[in-house]
């Protein structure tokens, strides 16, 4: 049965695929904000103890999941511990939700890229700046017409297959992304002025740094890193047998730390090198503000710069996509056409929803990120802690020090998300 599953090619194809699925949105437009809010420094500082104790076990949870059952997150659960296939459902309902409203936001990014590619925002002032937003985002059409673009974009490459898709178009343009917001960055640091973004970003300040702050750390990297909902299950679950997951995680959560710290550099120096201007966060900051500052600074940046969204939010969501495609065929035996075919008219039922009404997208939003993920990274981390045979796991994670990372999927990754979301939550 399992012997025909599709697999990526090499490990440099399955480190841009994980890595794809986790650089996206969230690292653009919610890390370098959240950085600024809770405390610059002292925040990086609580984000990477909160990948490398909590997220990174999590991901090798999810890889030790896939990998071992070599399938989508409810057969995966079903067989290794049944009692809690509801997880696995709940994981796939997520992804979908997920898919459907970041298609929403990925759409926005293509509106963007067509505009800044007819030198829509030369000259423009900020106010005029919002005016285009307010008008896009109120504009049903243009809305959903983009929607519907991105959403097709997305289904074409998953429909492409596990290698000559999702493969082929991570391997392609991780590199392509990365080079974009290198420069980017290089050129947001050569303007003056650049030295208060830096601050805004680096500066350690401990004091603004509270429980909240450690939660949204937590939840960032959670969502940085695709967790709880089985994107890396799904995609663990197409690794050759004799791929390791210790480098080809590690590798990918390196990068995705990495890219949202390029993004950070890319942004935040460019932002205050205009006096007076605060950096607003989500999609104002990179559809209204941004716009204007980067079209000051030449009519090609802002184009990279939302070519470089636009692919971001793309290899996300095509492993968002892929976890629902993966249950449909494994567990219902669809052909892959026909199981891109119900996912795409679902997510364009939801998804239009949501970029109708914004009460349904927040709706969406909130659900999936506070709970599912949450409660899903929970469930996964238990799940191979407790009731996979430790033997099993350390076998497929192939690595030495699996007595250590066994000790942080048991108990300090349950224990803290649990005393985390809790603490929050009161
Ligand atoms: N990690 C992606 C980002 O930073 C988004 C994403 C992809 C995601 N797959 C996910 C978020 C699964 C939560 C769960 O934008």
């Amino acid at each position: 049965m399992a012997g025909q599953r599709e697999n990526f090619g090499s490990r440099f194809v399955v480190i841009m695929a994980l890595a794809g699925s986790a650089i996206g949105l969230g690292n653009i437009w919610r890390f370098p904000y959240m950085v600024g809010k809770h405390g610059g420094g002292a925040f990086i500082l609580v984000y990477v103890l909160c990948c490398l104790l909590i997220s990174l076990p999590v991901f090798f949870a999810e890889g030790i999941l896939g990998k071992s059952t070599r399938l989508n997150p409810l057969g995966a659960m079903k067989q290794v511990a049944p009692k809690w296939r509801w997880a696995g459902y709940m994981g796939i309902l997520a992804a979908f939700v997920i898919t459907s409203y970041y298609s929403v936001v990925g759409g926005w990014s293509f509106d963007y890229l067509v505009r800044s590619v007819f030198g829509g925002f030369s000259g423009l002032s900020f106010e005029a700046s919002a005016g285009i937003f307010r008008q896009m985002s109120s504009s049903a059409w243009e809305c959903l017409l983009c929607f519907f673009i991105f959403l097709s974009l997305t289904a074409t490459i998953v429909a492409l297959g596990v290698q000559k898709g999702i493969g082929n178009f991570s391997k392609v343009m991780m590199p392509l992304l990365f080079v974009m917001m290198v420069a980017i960055a290089v050129r947001s640091l050569s303007l003056p002025g650049s030295r208060d973004g830096l601050d805004y970003l680096f500066k350690p300040d401990f004091s603004k740094l509270d429980l909240p702050g450690i939660a949204a750390a937590l939840g960032q990297s959670f969502f940085s890193l695709s967790l709880g909902v089985g994107c890396i299950i799904t995609y663990s679950s197409y690794m050759k047998e004799s791929e390791k997951i210790l480098p080809t995680s590690l590798w990918a959560a390196f990068f995705d730390t990495v890219f949202a710290m390029l993004a950070g550099l890319a942004i935040m120096p460019a932002v205050f090198s205009v006096e007076g201007l605060e950096p607003g966060a989500g999609p104002s900051l990179v559809y209204e503000t941004l716009p204007v500052i980067f079209s000051r600074m030449g009519p090609v940046i802002p184009i990279v710069f939302f070519l470089a969204v636009l692919i971001a939010a793309l290899t996300s969501s095509i492993s968002m996509y892929e976890v629902v495609v993966a249950w449909l065929v494994d567990e219902k035996k669809f052909s892959r056409r026909k199981a891109v075919v119900a996912v795409f008219a679902g997510a364009l039922v939801l998804g239009s929803l949501c970029a109708l009404l914004p009460k349904v997208f927040s709706a969406c939003d909130f659900a999936t990120s506070n709970i599912f993920m949450t409660l899903g990274a929970f469930v996964f981390s238990v799940v191979v802690g407790w009731k996979m045979p430790k033997t099993v796991a350390a076998e497929t994670f192939g690595s030495r020090i699996y007595p250590f990372v066994h000790f942080l999927i048991k108990w300090v990754a349950p224990v803290a998300i649990a005393v985390i979301a809790v603490t929050n939550l009161l």
